[in-house]
């Protein structure tokens, strides 16, 4: 909490723009922060106690300004627990946006398709998750001050946002893919087994990101709202081998369909 304020207090010195959306943008996905009318960058490395982006395609800021007149705050790169950072680290941020002042989190990620209706392309709202990405960030000694020792789990990803992002996307004729993230801690993708094994226990994508970022924004009564882009099919039969360049393309390919609900979602909430 300590490192919280002390980042939160840096950062409220350096931007006048008091945001209320806080955006997470993926792999891949990262012009998103072109939408914004930017007031305002602050670079990772300059923030107190923040960690910073390694991974390609990922740059490392927060980007400050106005977007359909709401004013927000998106993270132009995330810190995955593959990286070597610890859960502390992975969350971080997300505490540090919640203490700034935001009131809703959206969430954006390159997942791969564990369901053998989708296409590469596709676009899936994140309705619910199955956490495999070790370990649970809230372990440990739990302060009160961000949420109750034992968080309710039963609605990480908030109806009210899934309903309006699907009449967004309905009323554009955007086809929505709708199901259940599971979080891995990668960096190898799947193998074949586990994409199979995975979508038996239940998960139509997997991804490297996002859980552990859910459960602390859930901890802090913070609503949530997520989607992935399917970069790739796991769960195929043909030979194939999936690299992150491949990844990377199919987000960025996506990446029109995802800003415009992004867009219109900030709009009404
Ligand atoms: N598996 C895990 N993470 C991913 C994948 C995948 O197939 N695609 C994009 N991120």
């Amino acid at each position: 909490m300590k490192k919280v304020k002390e980042a939160v207090k840096y950062i409220k010195k350096h931007s006048k723009v008091h945001p209320t959306i806080g955006i997470i943008l993926g792999s891949g996905l990262g012009s998103f922060t072109k939408e914004i009318k930017i007031e305002q960058e602050i670079l990772y490395i300059d923030i107190p106690h923040f960690p910073v982006s390694t991974v390609k395609g990922h740059s490392g800021k927060l980007v400050f300004g106005e977007l359909n007149g709401k004013k927000v705050v998106a993270m132009a790169g995330r810190f995955h627990f593959y990286e070597g950072y610890t859960t502390a680290e992975v969350i971080f941020p997300v505490r540090v946006l919640k203490f700034l002042g935001i009131e809703t989190l959206l969430i954006s990620n390159a997942a791969g398709g564990t369901n053998n209706t989708f296409k590469v392309g596709d676009l899936m709202i994140i309705k619910d998750h199955i956490s495999m990405l070790t370990h649970n960030p809230l372990l440990g000694k739990n302060d009160e001050k961000f949420g109750p020792r034992f968080p309710d789990m039963s609605e990480p990803y908030k109806k009210i946002l899934i309903d309006k992002a699907k009449n967004i996307a309905a009323a554009k004729n955007i086809d929505l893919q709708e199901g259940v993230y599971i979080g891995v801690t990668g960096p190898t993708f799947e193998t074949r087994a586990e994409y199979k094994m995975l979508n038996s226990l239940g998960g139509d994508a997997v991804g490297m990101s996002t859980v552990q970022e859910v459960i602390a924004a859930v901890h802090m009564g913070l609503p949530v709202f997520a989607i992935s882009v399917i970069t790739d099919i796991g769960i195929r039969q043909e030979e194939n081998i999936i690299t992150h360049e491949e990844v990377l393309q199919a987000a960025k390919d996506a990446e029109p369909k995802m800003t415009y609900i992004l867009k219109e979602l900030i709009a009404v909430i």
